[in-house]
């Protein structure tokens, strides 16, 4: 049966490669975007393209966690079979990053939502299935003030936070589930590749972003990471490997899934 595969953040950058090379290969996708316009271009640009899978487009900002839980439902509602969940939206520069909920903005799209998203679709997943957390090479400890909106960082700093906050959840969910849950995985895409998130941070081009969906691409769908449940893969040195030491560190790691879970568990009301 042919597998069904929700990626976040499908309507620009890497997202939008993975899909793209998805798509070809004859794959069921269900691409997130907080931009309606952006997902109808997607839509068409993918169905413009050969591929014989269904395309199936979902809007929501995932800086706020009500939002995400609504996405969560919405699938739940709409999709009796989904394999693999893609967390790729991400966020690096913002002019004012505090949300309606009272959190950075950096922090709700690059660890609030997906843990949100992974908590929430698990069981739809199932054991067969398979979570991709987009991380990055840019990991920083995390400042539970900031995780939980009381302190203001630089643009750096919140991006750098947020993804090792990310990298910490997914070897902790990874501990705790079972056999009947699915495999989760963090993955950095590869450094400075060509998106508009890297041309907005650091005025470059940036190089291949083929780099990062085909990466997702293998951390979805391959055997070389079934066993991979918990682990961080590094693409910039092309193997798995050791995450920022904090996320290795395991009163670091409960304190941070302390401060997450009563987060999301006060904002989820
Ligand atoms: N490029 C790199 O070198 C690199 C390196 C390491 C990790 N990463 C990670 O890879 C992922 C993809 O990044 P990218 O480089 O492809 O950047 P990008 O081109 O800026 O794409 C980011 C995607 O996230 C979506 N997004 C941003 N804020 C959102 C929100 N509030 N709600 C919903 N969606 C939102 C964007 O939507 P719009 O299309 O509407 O803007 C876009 O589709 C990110 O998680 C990033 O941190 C990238």
């Amino acid at each position: 049966m042919t597998k069904t595969i929700l990626i976040t953040g499908a309507t620009d950058g890497i997202g939008l490669a993975t899909a793209e090379l998805l798509h070809a290969r004859g794959l069921d996708l269900l691409l997130h975007g907080r931009s309606e316009a952006k997902l109808e271009r997607t839509r068409a640009l993918l169905n413009d393209s050969p591929g014989r899978g269904r395309v199936t487009t979902y809007r929501a900002d995932l800086s706020s966690v009500a939002s995400a839980r609504g996405l969560v439902d919405k699938i739940l509602r709409e999709e009796p079979q989904l394999d693999v969940l893609i967390n790729n939206a991400g966020v690096f520069a913002m002019a004012d990053p505090r949300t309606d909920e009272g959190l950075d903005a950096r922090f709700a799209v690059n660890t609030l939502a997906p843990y949100v998203l992974a908590c929430g679709l698990a069981g739809r997943l199932g054991p067969q299935g398979r979570i991709v957390n987009l991380s990055s090479a840019a990991q920083a400890p995390v400042s539970i003030d900031a995780l939980t909106g009381r302190e203001r960082l630089s643009n750096d700093q919140a991006y750098a936070q947020s993804k090792l906050a990310l990298t910490m959840w997914t070897r902790a969910l990874a501990a705790r589930w079972g056999e009947d849950d699915p495999l989760l995985v963090a993955v950095n895409p590869g450094s400075l590749l060509a998106s508009k998130m890297v041309r907005d941070a650091y005025g470059m081009q940036g190089k291949d972003i083929g780099i990062g969906a085909d990466i997702l691409m293998r951390a979805a769908l391959s055997d070389e990471f079934t066993s991979a449940s918990g682990q961080y893969f590094d693409n910039d040195r092309g193997r798995f490997g050791d995450p920022h030491p904090d996320a290795l560190d395991p009163a670091k790691v409960a304190q941070m899934m302390d401060a997450l879970e009563g987060l999301v568990a006060k904002l989820s009301g």
